[in-house]
């Protein structure tokens, strides 16, 4: 661990280490770095909080996150949507003590202060006693997140309200989320409440990953391609396609018309699910990407990331095409509570859901056989960094793979939609650019940045 003094010193390193495409290693365990983290990023900016179908009806709730603070996020009697905090304004106890349900009042366990669900104070027992005066909901209201917007019905709120609106800071991200859950006018729904488990790894080695660490596919995850879970893992780098959109938003696709079959589109999808699909709203640069190179991973800064492939739910099964959006929650250096959630289409029948989910599960669920490869090798690396053998000689992990690669990694000069992409799985570009805005942010950084060409 390392005190506030020494966080800028850290930071220095970092900057010296990008400028040569190297991480020091104790950004990914340190006390000071964590709470600058915290402080900087999560209650600073756009988070994402819940998805709209997790709360369709009025009354409805779910206990969230933003950073370290449990929020409760609610659908009002008007359908608008509250980001409240989950601190009673008497003491702080926490007046919702459950992970969902339905409600109109949230009433505090330990005096009795009640708040309705757009966070009023509407009740405070033995009032006129204990008060004489109604306390003013003005003052004694719960906390709400001043900024709360959705996009494809994902809702992300912000605590500083001194932010872009969220399509600004989505950007190209939004043009990606558009292309991912906007393929039917009702869109995706989540499947259920979302697995949650504790793993002892950095949530920026989770979001990195998810940006599109192409090159461990057929490394740590060749098993699945053994029993035919998986295919064409093998040319996953050489098809791979990676896009930079700024404010450290990345994503991955791959190019499998070309490794597994030239008919293969839509991410696999077979007909009964594409026969609903309307792709008249998209753009000829988006038509092209779901059609033939779709997006695989991708991360929404600082910590909501997304997979979507096409996999059975045992070997030889059927396939299903499973997308699970997973959001890596901070609980302290080296330390994550990670939150996965299974997407369906919300036109499918209650027999596709089930076989999707159970699909899911199977490859990016709490015991999927991806997710436990994936939190394994990730736990090794706050141990790392927490080595006082590699601390003290000054060590960095390696981000210069594709420097003196022959392969073509420079951005596409006919790229016609947002950011910039680069036609190859190789070169650790969109790692680096996660990394990059996290400098900037922790140094302080208010606007949003751009895509840059990096390296
Ligand atoms: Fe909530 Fe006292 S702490 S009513
Ligand atoms: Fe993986």
């Amino acid at each position: 661990t390392t005190s506030d003094a020494g966080l800028d010193a850290i930071l220095d390193r970092v900057e010296t280490g990008l400028a040569d495409d190297l991480v020091p290693v104790e950004i990914f365990n340190d006390e000071a770095v964590f709470r600058a983290e915290i402080d900087r990023i999560f209650t600073n900016n756009w988070v994402f909080v819940a998805h709209e179908s997790e709360i369709p009806n009025p009354g409805d709730f779910v206990q969230r996150r933003i950073g370290v603070d449990p929020v409760i996020v609610t659908r009002d009697g008007k359908g608008g949507i509250n980001v409240l905090s989950n601190y009673c304004r008497h003491r702080g106890t926490q007046v919702c003590q459950t992970d969902s349900g339905n409600s109109r009042f949230f009433k505090c366990p330990y005096h009795g202060w009640t708040y309705n669900n757009q966070g009023q104070l509407v009740g405070t027992p033995h009032l006129q006693d204990a008060y004489g005066v109604r306390l003013d909901p003005d003052d004694w209201s719960l906390m709400r997140a001043p900024r709360v917007d959705t996009r494809q019905g994902f809702v992300f709120a912000s605590l500083n309200p001194d932010v872009p609106t969220l399509d600004e800071y989505l950007g190209g991200a939004g043009w990606m989320l558009d292309l991912i859950a906007g393929l039917h006018p009702k869109g995706m729904r989540v499947a259920g409440p979302p697995d949650r488990y504790k793993v002892k790894a950095d949530w920026k080695t989770a979001a990195e990953n998810f940006s599109g660490d192409v090159y461990h596919l057929d490394v740590l995850h060749w098993g699945t391609e053994e029993i035919h879970v998986s295919q064409g893992l093998q040319a996953s780098c050489e098809i791979g396609r990676r896009y930079e959109f700024g404010n450290g938003h990345n994503f991955t696709g791959h190019a499998w018309t070309k490794a597994i079959h030239p008919g293969y589109v839509l991410w696999g999808y077979p007909p009964e699910i594409t026969q609903h699909f309307d792709l008249s709203g998209l753009d000829e640069a988006q038509l092209h990407v779901v059609n033939h190179e779709p997006p695989t991973v991708g991360t929404i800064f600082p910590n909501l990331s997304f997979i979507r492939f096409n996999t059975p739910a045992v070997p030889g099964g059927p396939m299903s095409v499973v997308t699970s959006f997973r959001q890596w929650q901070p609980v302290g250096p080296g330390e994550i509570e990670l939150w996965s959630w299974q997407f369906v289409w919300d036109f499918m029948t209650e027999e596709e859901v089930e076989e999707h989910y159970v699909t899911g599960e199977f490859v990016f669920g709490s015991a999927g056989i991806f997710e436990q490869d994936d939190t394994v090798a990730w736990e090794g690396i706050p141990r790392a960094a927490a080595s006082p053998w590699l601390r003290k000689a000054g060590m960095q992990f390696n981000f210069q793979q594709g420097r003196n690669s022959e392969v073509d990694q420079s951005p596409d000069p006919t790229w016609t939609g947002p950011g910039l992409r680069r036609n190859t799985g190789y070169g650790e570009h969109v790692q680096l650019a996660f990394y990059r805005h996290w400098l900037e942010v922790m140094r302080g950084a208010a606007a949003p940045t751009s895509p840059t060409e990096g390296n």
